[in-house]
């Protein structure tokens, strides 16, 4: 069986001082801060410690040899998405790293593969940056799950959505940029707050919007961390879509309906939400992610669905494997 973590992160070791290519503040960047130690930076600002697995393809290997993981799928981490930002700047940047990302690829090709990113903040630059990345290589993209006030029911975005479905570019949602921060300032409740109901809602505005009746059912969609708060909260979601017109309005058929039109990768961390989600998913779109080589992701990648109690060999294999073998059609 070929186990494959399509959720994990990279960061070059290096890359241009794009403060000073730009001449805008606050780019991020990574000081090391000691032998495989670093900081990365959002300008003068602590963002995150990391540590050398995000850089260096031969300890990220050691790592998958040591976990059972035969095949690491690595995207950017959302910090460097830059959308915010002029579209040249943003394109030149996302052209940067997703070269980089390959080039940590090349150390080993056949158990390596990238996500590319693209300058989400216009549609134009983002599909030819998706047409550029896959004849580099490239296996898929990974977008954050809304630029500015834009959800992902968005035209612009849903115009890009229907090129990667063209493209045969699989797309990995990640939330970033996390609504209420200013009532999250401590214990990371950001991530774990609103992280979840971002994702939540990305999915919830594809659906009520009824912007899934309109793209194309070849679009190889994943939402990250299990699809947040989606799963636990859809009955919820039912029941308002069955009492109130203004819930249904836009969206012909009931939400829970629409669990066939995307996939949820399996970083839960919890068996009883495990098995809630691949409930309400179903075997074939659940997908093993980690989050690695993150502190907030798995530890040892792939142990929560191997040693889970309840499933059988099949859903096992599907859920650590098999699944994402066919969404990315390796
Ligand atoms: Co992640």
């Amino acid at each position: 069986m070929t186990v494959v973590d399509m959720h994990t992160h990279f960061v070059p070791e290096n890359w241009p001082d794009f403060a000073e290519r730009f001449g805008t503040p606050d780019w991020p960047w990574l000081r090391h801060t000691g032998a495989g130690k670093g900081m990365l930076m959002v300008g003068d600002r602590d963002f995150r410690p990391v540590y050398e697995a995000l850089w260096n393809p031969a300890l990220r290997l050691e790592e998958m040899d040591r976990d059972g993981v035969d095949i690491q799928i690595m995207c950017a981490t959302p910090v460097l998405f830059g959308y915010d930002r002029p579209v040249d700047h943003a394109a030149e940047a996302a052209s940067i790293f997703n070269d980089l990302g390959l080039e940590i690829c090349s150390h080993n090709d056949q158990r390596l593969k990238a996500l590319c990113q693209v300058p989400l903040q216009d549609i134009d630059a983002s599909c030819k940056e998706v047409s550029r990345s896959r004849a580099n290589g490239h296996i898929g993209v990974q977008i954050g799950n809304h630029v500015g006030l834009k959800n992902l029911d968005d035209e612009g975005l849903v115009t890009f959505l229907q090129h990667c479905a063209s493209e045969g570019m699989p797309v990995l949602v990640h939330p970033w940029d996390m609504l209420g921060g200013e009532r999250m300032p401590k214990y990371m409740l950001q991530w774990l707050v609103a992280m979840p109901a971002e994702t939540q809602l990305s999915i919830l505005s594809l659906i009520l919007s009824g912007a899934f009746e309109r793209i194309s059912r070849d679009l190889k969609l994943c939402f990250a961390h299990g699809g947040g708060s989606f799963a636990f909260t859809l009955g919820r979601v039912e029941n308002a879509w069955r009492q109130r017109d203004i819930v249904r309005q836009d969206c012909p058929n009931p939400p829970s309906s629409y669990t066939d039109r995307f996939y949820v990768d399996s970083a839960v961390f919890s068996e009883d939400s495990l098995r809630l989600l691949v409930e309400v998913m179903g075997d074939e779109r659940v997908l093993l992610g980690s989050d690695s080589p993150f502190p907030l992701g798995e530890q040892r990648v792939g142990t929560l669905v191997r040693e889970h109690s309840e499933f059988s060999s099949e859903r096992k294999q599907r859920i650590l494997g098999l699944n994402a073998l066919e969404f990315f059609g390796l």
